[in-house]
């Protein structure tokens, strides 16, 4: 890929699991420099810190829950006075519960929705707050499921937060689009990794199952999604805003 990020800084929270590392990785090779934050210790970090740095760019990791808004401001403004104001900003960072309706307890829901549609909040305001005070233009990218758009049984709090996710980067990206702010959001479908992988690490017939319903016929990889974030804010992108790049093969069109 050629250097079209070179010199900007991204930020992607979640960024030690499978598609954020992917999509640092897909940034550095771009050009531009990446801070990370994630739940794990800072040594955790490291092998993939040094990779970036092999890029030629600058890298950096802060432990942070993205589910105490305090805490990712913290690590927004660490970022801004060691590396300079993030204008690529990617809001990554998720948990999920396989559990029906009546099994998921009320804690397992309140986290889901704090991490997965507040922390996500958290991290784009006060990004995007600081880009409009500094007068810059920036990208956003928000990564939905298709779990949003398409409904599902056994996820529920983890589907109500990506459906909220969708109006979210509407209503950002209308409000930010005169700062040249442009919002969307990624929708991956089957990923052969991430929060899926662990899911069917232990159930081997349910991704047997879930790769056969792909209309294309393949499963995505983490490094497939991290690519089309870094597309999604290719300089040349500069009319779309508030819409859902739903990367799943085909999965969302199925009708029973
Ligand atoms: N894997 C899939 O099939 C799939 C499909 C559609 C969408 N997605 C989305 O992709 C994104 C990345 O997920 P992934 O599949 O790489 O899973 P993953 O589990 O590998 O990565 C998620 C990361 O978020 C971190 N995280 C969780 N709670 C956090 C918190 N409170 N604060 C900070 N970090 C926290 C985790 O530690 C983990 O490293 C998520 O938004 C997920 O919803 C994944």
């Amino acid at each position: 890929m050629n250097l079209i990020h070179q010199n900007k800084i991204a930020v992607i929270s979640g960024g030690l699991g499978d598609i954020g590392r992917a999509t640092a990785l897909e940034f550095a090779r771009s050009g531009a420099h990446v801070a990370l934050s994630d739940l794990y210790e800072s040594s955790e970090a490291q092998g993939l810190l040094d990779k970036l740095e092999a890029q030629g760019v600058k890298a950096m990791y802060t432990k942070t829950d993205v589910a105490v808004a305090a805490d990712v401001h913290q690590w927004l403004d660490e970022v801004e006075s060691q590396l300079g104001l993030p204008s690529l900003i990617v809001a990554n960072a998720a948990t999920a519960t396989l559990a029906g309706i009546h099994e998921v307890s009320t804690d397992q829901w309140d986290r889901e929705i704090q991490v997965n549609l507040h922390g996500a909040f958290y991290m784009t305001q006060y990004a995007t707050q600081r880009l409009v005070e500094a007068e810059k233009p920036g990208r956003v990218v928000f990564v939905g499921s298709w779990a949003g758009h398409a409904v599902h049984v056994q996820l529920p709090a983890y589907s109500v937060s990506k459906a909220a996710i969708r109006m979210l980067c509407q209503s950002m990206a209308l409000e930010l689009a005169p700062h040249q702010i442009l919002v969307n959001e990624i929708a991956p479908g089957y990923v052969d990794a991430g929060l899926s992988g662990k899911i069917w690490a232990d159930n081997p017939a349910l991704k047997k199952d879930s790769a056969a319903k792909v209309p294309i016929q393949k499963l995505l990889s983490a490094a497939d999604v991290g690519l089309q974030i870094v597309q999604l804010c290719h300089p040349d992108n500069v009319h779309m805003t508030g819409h859902a790049v739903v990367l799943d093969g085909g999965l969302s069109l199925i009708r029973p």
